[in-house]
């Protein structure tokens, strides 16, 4: 009998096929999110789950799924999904790395144009017939070239932007929990600092930190204090990273200059604060979202699917203790 995999919200065809060469499948092709309820109503008999990070896999769903087996996320980031309670229960869990990492840098990149050269503010003032002409002093921005980048979070992404920064010739400057090998340094002209040296020095904060207890509200009111006043902030990794309500303020007095976001705590219910200010970007968390790289990121996941429950090891098993106990 084949395994029963259940893909939580809407994929592409060629993911479907793929897992259905190993396993039964059942899809929200619909794409009508599922309450945590219905969730566990349709996983109580199957031993896979294809999700998204909207899902939430906790210890209440597991206790509620005992015949699962995997948890395979479509997306880098897994704070949706309890490690620990997989662990405990024997359910591998799974994430897609690697596949996303240029399509979010560009994103990263895109935003600090946007903020810097005030480009969704440019737009509404041409869209709302506002345009008399040629000014020298029309909208204002700042350079992103030759400018200093700060980069907290050196993972694969941050080092994937430092090499975009490159291009633009600009000083690159980061945090991280470790220091990179002196050869990466070498190559991406990155220059190790504390985070309290990056928030002082940098004219673009870029945040690339994954979300976890430690990393709640990494950016405060208390930071952002310690930025330049004529810095912009971005944000493309997570939200709970920043403290949405602290940086409201700090767009408003003029604390820092600008925001560019992707990602906001408790999305999709953003603070509407934020809709008040043009000196911020906003974008809902499309960092990854281009056709090639959401196909890849989705078939990452099928892949981690079966090879979970065809005996094999998933290329990216967040847990290899799991595995022993599933
Ligand atoms: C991820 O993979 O974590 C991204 O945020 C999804 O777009």
């Amino acid at each position: 009998m084949k395994p029963k995999v259940l893909v939580t919200r809407e994929v592409f065809d060629e993911t479907l096929e793929f897992l259905a060469r190993a396993c039964e499948v059942e899809s929200n092709q619909r794409d009508i999110p599922l309450s945590p309820g219905q969730l566990a109503q349709r996983l109580a008999d199957k031993q896979g789950v294809v999700c998204s990070l909207t899902d939430r896999i906790d210890e209440n769903l597991l206790h509620d799924c005992p015949q699962l087996k995997v948890a395979s996320n479509i997306a880098v980031g897994y704070n949706n999904i309890d490690l620990a309670a997989c662990t405990a229960r024997g359910v591998m869990a799974t994430n897609t790395p690697g596949v996303l990492d240029d399509s979010t840098a560009d994103l990263a990149f895109t935003l600090m144009l946007a903020t810097a050269r005030r480009l969704t503010e440019a737009e509404a003032y041409i869209r709302a017939g506002q345009w008399q002409g040629w000014h020298l002093k029309q909208l204002l921005g700042v350079d992103v070239h030759h400018a200093t980048l700060g980069i907290i979070g050196m993972g694969r992404i941050g080092q994937v932007i430092a090499k975009r920064a490159l291009g633009f010739e600009m000083r690159v400057i980061y945090h991280n929990r470790a220091r990179l090998a002196s050869d990466i340094e070498r190559r991406l002209k990155a220059t190790y600092v504390s985070k309290d040296e990056l928030l002082a020095q940098a004219d673009f904060v870029v945040l690339q930190v994954p979300y976890a207890p430690q990393t709640h509200h990494l950016i405060g009111g208390a930071e952002l204090k310690k930025m330049k006043p004529s810095a912009i902030l971005i944000n493309s990794t997570r939200g709970g990273v920043v403290d949405d309500a602290a940086l409201i303020r700090a767009l408003k007095n003029g604390t820092i200059r600008a925001a560019g976001l992707d990602v906001f705590e408790d999305e999709p219910k953003f603070n509407p604060g934020f809709l008040e200010l043009k000196n911020v970007v906003l974008v809902p968390h499309i960092g990854s979202s281009t056709e090639a790289t959401r196909r890849a990121m989705a078939m990452t996941a099928a892949k981690n699917a079966v090879a979970a429950l065809t005996g094999g090891t998933p290329p990216n098993l967040l847990n290899p203790e799991a595995k022993s106990k599933a």
